[in-house]
């Protein structure tokens, strides 16, 4: 399917813009795309009875056509336009369910284009709760077609920046309407019957369901074979996957962790508290290291395998709490976590999923381990997902070329209450080749995958600078002309920025982090100023205390020796600058770790 940028900038209408709704409701009616939030994900709305707008839709998401797209409304009033019957069970379910987070499948009428049912005779009717949602749907005063804002295959968006991280250029505009507030799709219930049947688990369950019927039971749709047209098209791709590979920790055999009844009693979701390990019971404490247990097996296993493996965590706060107490330096420093909220509170975990997977993807973790839940409520619908994201890689659509990683999108300014600052220095004997040389290569990485958050608290932003220096270093010498001009080639930015300087106890104090071109200068800094050895390393020492082992294809063990060119030719510099850059790609996600910053 063409995936065509047809803007130069997707617009972002703030919630309260007004004028900026009724525009965007005005283009929708025009046959534009439009993002727009609910409490579920976010959608890409389009008028559903034009089927050129729908095609838009599509190919914005680049979605294979047989995918049929739910219809929302602002009004109950609407769906006599939209189906053909409205079954006594349909009803009964409009009248418990809606406005909510529930579609419901009903036969359709012939308003609707066929291209936005994809040839069935039913439609999925859908009335958000979301203020924001109502105000545009009420103002367009059209059935809105509208899937998930995801490119196919993603993780579904729960904030405004992720639909832009998929479809910037793609569509007119993104309503902003803060982070959905359930963060899973909608439960998809297919009601033409007498009997309710779940297509799609969400956050309306099967026991909520149930308690609006007369007796009866709802049943839950089975898995799918090939040759059957599924009942819920969608259900049949691979879905909601971030770019690393998912597994799930399940809970070890006897420990009851449903969490379905465990909404924190001041109503909050996904609010992470630290938490104080000291105030456990001992029943609670033996309980959290049988839950911690396999995330931590898991991931020495894969590091193992590979000591490069970066891991990400999907887990609870008293998980992390457990790896802080642990204090396993490498296995700390090869994690990245996200952490939803208490370990057993299911809401959280389903509020965080969608936004946790592509946080994790963005540190460019290699493997995520997420926490499993059991149970009969909201577990089913997150396991659902989470199932999904695990699915294996070559089980997505056949013919759709796997996404390519989207670009990163700016946060806005006023995004962080805080800003911390850290600072690396790198160090040499002169300061006018390697160091500077390091200093410019980082600053530039830096730059690049700006912006960055404290990687203990979300809403701390994080500045990181950049210097060097030399041991033997003059004051004021003009950098190396060679390594100058083999950066600027690398980088398309020479050493005019640095001045040369000689390292002094103020230098360091001024660091965060200290890492030295060879061992014996980090060696001779120690032996200098035994107080701060807690930061200094070589770039050899600081990758072995990372646990990156790097080994030639004979076995042995190599450490990272960067030769001083000096006085040797332009390609020598070149290689020189490249293998340090090289170096640099390699140690910059631990660096980030040791700061204590993580990218957003
Ligand atoms: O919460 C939600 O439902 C979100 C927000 C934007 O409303 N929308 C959403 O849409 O998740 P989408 O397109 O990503 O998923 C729609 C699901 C698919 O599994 C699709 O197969 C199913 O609903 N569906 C839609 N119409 C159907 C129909 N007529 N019969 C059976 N399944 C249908
Ligand atoms: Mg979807």
């Amino acid at each position: 399917m063409e995936r065509a940028k047809t803007y130069k900038k997707t617009l972002l209408i703030e919630s309260s813009d007004k004028k900026g709704i009724k525009d965007c409701a005005g283009h929708l009616k025009n046959g534009e795309v439009i993002g727009f939030p609910t409490e579920t994900v976010y959608g890409l709305g389009c008028d559903a009875r034009n089927g050129e707008a729908v095609k838009r839709v599509f190919e914005a998401k680049g979605r294979p056509a047989d995918n049929p797209l739910i219809c929302h409304i602002g009004d109950k009033e609407q769906i006599g336009d939209i189906v053909s019957e409205i079954t006594p069970l349909a009803q009964k379910l409009i009248d418990a369910f809606m406005p909510g987070p529930i579609t419901l499948v009903m036969k359709k009428s012939d308003s609707i284009a066929d291209e936005t049912t994809a040839g069935l005779d039913t439609v999925g009717v859908r009335m958000p709760s979301h203020p924001v949602a109502n105000r545009f749907l009420k103002e367009a005063g059209i059935p809105v077609a509208a899937p998930s804002a995801n490119l196919s295959g993603r993780p579904s968006p729960t904030s405004s920046r992720s639909v832009l991280e998929d479809m910037d250029g793609y569509i007119y505009a993104v309503i902003d309407g803060g982070d959905s507030e359930y963060g899973l799709e909608s439960t998809v219930v297919d009601c033409t019957g007498t009997t309710p049947v779940i297509l799609r688990p969400g956050a309306v369950t099967k026991a909520d369901i149930d308690s609006v019927l007369n007796g009866g039971e709802t049943v839950i749709a089975g898995g799918l074979s090939d040759k059957e047209t599924p009942r819920s098209p969608g259900m049949k791709y691979r879905h909601y996957a971030p770019y690393a590979r998912v597994e799930i920790m399940q809970m070890p055999e006897g420990v009851e962790i449903t969490g379905d009844n465990a909404i924190g009693s001041d109503g909050k979701i996904g609010v992470y508290e630290p938490v104080d390990l000291k105030k456990l019971t001992d029943d609670e404490a033996k309980e959290l290291v049988n839950i911690v247990s396999p995330f931590i097996l898991r991931s020495r296993e894969i590091l193992s395998e590979n000591p490069f493996a970066r891991i990400g965590l999907y887990c609870g706060g008293e998980i992390k709490a457990m790896y802080d107490k642990l204090n396993d330096k490498i296995l700390s420093a090869h994690t990245e976590f996200c952490v939803y909220g208490r370990t057993v509170d299911v809401s959280s975990a389903s509020h965080g999923l969608f936004e946790g997977l592509r946080f994790l993807d963005v540190q460019e973790v290699d493997v995520i381990l997420a926490q499993g839940f059991s149970g009969e409520g909201l577990s089913v619908a997150y396991m659902n997902r989470l199932g999904k994201a695990a699915g294996k890689k070559e089980e997505l659509t056949p013919g759709m070329p796997a996404p390519a990683r989207p670009a990163r999108m700016p946060l806005p300014i006023d995004a962080f209450k805080d800003t911390n600052t850290a600072s690396v220095l790198f160090i040499d004997d002169n300061n006018i080749s390697l160091s500077a040389c390091c200093e410019v290569l980082m600053r530039r990485k830096i730059e690049k995958n700006e912006p960055y958050i404290s990687n203990s608290a979300a809403d701390t932003g994080f500045e990181i600078y950049c210097e060097s220096a030399g041991l033997t270093a003059m004051t004021g010498l003009e950098p190396d002309p060679q390594m100058d001009k083999a950066v600027k080639e690398l980088t398309g930015f020479g050493l005019g920025s640095v001045e040369s300087r000689r390292a002094d106890p103020a230098i360091y104090d001024d660091n965060d982090l200290i890492l030295t071109v060879r061992d014996e200068q980090a060696f001779e800094i120690t032996k200098a100023f035994p107080q701060i050895k807690d930061k200094v390393f070589s770039l050899s020492t600081f990758a072995a205390a990372n646990g990156l082992v790097m080994k030639d294809s004979t076995g042995k063990v190599m450490s990272i020796s960067v030769p001083d060119p000096s006085g040797e030719n332009y390609e020598t510099y070149l290689h020189t600058a490249k293998a340090l850059g090289a170096w640099l790609d390699l140690l910059f996600p631990y660096i980030l770790k040791d700061l204590g910053a993580a990218r957003v």
